[in-house]
């Protein structure tokens, strides 16, 4: 018999992955599940939550202990994601784009300076971190952007742009921006990656965006009016800060996996308590094959999106590859997401419709995990490429 060879490490959770998915879930079922539906009706940014999750060490979760985090592994970071995501997928994002988006990268490729400078401010949540590379005309396209960094006398830049659905950008101490810093470039080539703070002159909010979820999750348009930043906020290599971006959205999209998986497993839950309760034909409608195998096939597709998740996040762990399976986790989960939180809303019937339960809730929020950080075309784009060796369009 010959077994399929995998570099894939071998994972279960360790004794310290479980207690910090057990900390986030007795928190969020306590803070943050009791208030979802109020925080989604009034579209509220509870800024004081995220003082209490840096408490509990969740603002700089996988951030090394030198620089002010918890020092844990990336995978916890992951199982916080999908407890957060599970009684709040605005809490979640928010979380997922301060960490992975707006955290790591200064780890990562961050001077010495730099890093001493920003990543403690962050991992200690007195800052929030945003991230800035979409603009209203680039969104898949992100390469194309058209905000501009002119090089100064100095080796400053000033920047100037508009970018667009910034998460978090309303209430960030800091944002990792990109913008076209080499003149007569067009595409990816010719992009840098810079930290810009929350309070640099000529730096606003522009529009406060209405979204179909989500909405105790913060996104606006950011107007960058001739923002100055000094040579010492360049982030990287010069004209290379493209790759930044794309090596980010690699670990970030396995987080927007766990977001989805979180959302799923919500509705996934609510549905299957629902049908223990609720009885038609004399018996509980759980008892019925047509409810019954609805929800064997929804724990079946959560299942494989949490194993397609939790593999990425022990590739990345290992320091392995993980761009493909990290989009083959949030095309996955993320679909897993919007079929589950359907059929969650199909087993509660009128019930799932109306807002007394959180099913319509779920259903929303899922939407978002196909669209932002890649969406699912986007995703399956990044796979063929890598897998075929071919430049896919
Ligand atoms: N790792 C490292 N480098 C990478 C890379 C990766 N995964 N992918 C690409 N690169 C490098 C390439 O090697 C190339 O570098 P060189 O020029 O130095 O050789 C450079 O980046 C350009 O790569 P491509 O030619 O592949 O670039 P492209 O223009 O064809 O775009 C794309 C590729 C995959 C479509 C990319 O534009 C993309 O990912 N688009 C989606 C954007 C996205 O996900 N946006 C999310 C916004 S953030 C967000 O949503 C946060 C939130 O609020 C939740």
């Amino acid at each position: 018999m010959t077994t399929t060879p995998t570099t894939a490490p071998q994972f279960s959770l360790t004794d310290d992955q479980r207690d910090v998915q057990a900390m986030v879930r007795e928190f969020a079922a306590a803070r943050i599940t009791p208030n979802a539906a109020e925080w989604d009706r009034n579209h509220t940014f509870d800024r004081a939550l995220y003082a209490e999750l840096a408490e509990l060490g969740l603002m700089g979760i996988c951030v090394p202990t030198e620089l002010g985090g918890a020092g844990m592994d990336f995978l916890s970071y992951v199982l916080a994601v999908e407890e957060l995501s599970r009684a709040d997928a605005g809490v979640g994002v928010t979380i997922a784009v301060h960490t992975s988006a707006s955290t790591l990268p200064i780890v990562h490729w961050g001077t010495e300076a730099q890093q001493q400078a920003w990543v403690p401010k962050l991992a200690s949540g007195e800052w929030i971190g945003s991230f800035a590379l979409t603009e209203s005309g680039a969104g898949s396209d992100a390469g194309s952007m058209l905000t501009r960094a002119d090089e100064q006398a100095d080796g400053g830049f000033r920047i100037t742009g508009r970018k667009q659905w910034i998460t978090n950008g309303a209430y960030a101490g800091s944002f990792i921006t990109f913008a076209r810093s080499e003149p007569g470039t067009t595409d990816a080539s010719g992009v840098s990656a810079f930290l810009v703070a929350g309070d640099s002159a000529g730096l606003s909010v522009g529009r406060v965006e209405e979204k179909l979820g989500l909405n105790s999750s913060n996104t606006v348009d950011m107007v960058y009016d001739d923002v100055s930043v000094g040579a010492d906020l360049l982030l990287g290599t010069r004209g290379k800060g493209f790759r930044i971006a794309m090596q980010t959205l690699d670990g970030g999209r396995i987080t927007i996996a766990a977001q989805a998986l979180g959302i799923a497993q919500a509705a996934f839950d609510l549905a299957s308590s629902y049908a223990k309760e609720r009885t038609t034909f004399g018996k509980p409608i759980g008892s019925h094959q047509g409810i019954a195998f609805k929800l064997a096939e929804m724990s079946v597709e959560i299942e494989a999106a949490r194993a397609l998740t939790y593999r990425a996040a022990a590739l990345k762990m290992a320091g392995q590859p993980h761009t493909v399976e990290g989009a083959q986790a949030k095309l996955f989960a993320s679909g897993v997401a919007r079929r589950v939180t359907g059929e969650a809303i199909q087993v509660l019937g009128g019930y799932g419709y109306s807002k007394e339960f959180p099913a319509e809730r779920y259903y929303r929020d899922a939407k978002i995990t196909e669209i932002y950080e890649g969406t699912s075309e986007i995703q399956k784009l990044v796979i063929a490429r890598r897998l075929l060796g071919l430049d896919v369009r």
